[in-house]
């Protein structure tokens, strides 16, 4: 698979087959993914693996824990602006669309909505972690290393959902992985395989036209 291929193929798939995925594999994907440029290479991803056994835990801890916890981070900024506003609300609308629930269906999508709380029937999820002396510049050092991950990630056969959903309960997850202080959660991440025959995974997600955000000067 060529790299276009994985970029296009790749998409937040959001219903997972229950087959498992190894360790290794999943170890080979990071050391892969870990090739991710950084600036002065930093290289401030720290990750935490939760596969097989460990997620059946995680999944029977979980419950046990608050089901909320303030994140410690902004997930969008406050009041919105546009363009942004519309495709962050554009994106839902389109779920429920491809789902078939409507507007008016706030149990419905409530419901769509917490199947982030168990990795969409993933047998895996990663976890994204950055020592709490970073910045802005090695935040988005995270989003290369994450994106990388994904990309080889479907080369493998392999699919991913990424979810800032994790940030709010990154009390629970923190306690569960035992992470130390001075780490910060930034997301975690469903990994499997997907449910092809999943209505959710039909979706494909809409992008705004380069004259939009593009200007060639
Ligand atoms: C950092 C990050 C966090 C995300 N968090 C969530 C999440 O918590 N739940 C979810 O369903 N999707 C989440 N997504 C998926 C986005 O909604 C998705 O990437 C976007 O709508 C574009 O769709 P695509 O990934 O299918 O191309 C997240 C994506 C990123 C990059």
């Amino acid at each position: 698979m060529d790299v276009s291929a994985a970029v296009n193929k790749r998409s937040s798939i959001r219903q997972f087959r229950p087959d498992s995925v190894s360790d290794d594999v999943l170890r080979g994907l990071l050391a892969d993914a870990s090739r991710a440029p950084s600036g002065g290479n930093l290289q401030p991803w720290r990750i935490y693996v939760v596969n097989g056994n460990s997620m059946n835990k995680l999944r029977e801890f979980l419950p046990t824990q608050p089901p909320l916890d303030e994140p410690e981070y902004d997930i969008y900024p406050k009041g919105l602006s546009e363009p942004y506003r519309t495709n962050r609300f554009g994106i839902g609308e389109q779920m429920y669309a491809t789902l078939g629930i409507e507007r008016e269906d706030k149990a419905g999508r409530q419901r769509q909505f917490a199947h982030n709380n168990d990795f969409f029937g993933a047998p895996a999820a990663i976890f994204c972690y950055v020592d709490r002396q970073m910045g802005l510049p090695q935040w988005s050092d995270l989003g290369m290393f994450l994106q990388t991950f994904m990309l080889l990630a479907v080369e493998q056969g392999l699919a991913t959902c990424a979810q800032e959903y994790w940030s709010v309960r990154h009390m629970a997850i923190s306690t569960f992985l035992g992470t130390p202080e001075n780490e910060m959660m930034f997301c975690g991440m469903s990994v499997g395989y997907a449910d092809e025959s999943a209505l959710i995974n039909t979706l494909r997600s809409e992008r705004m036209p380069l004259e939009q955000w593009v200007r060639f000067v």
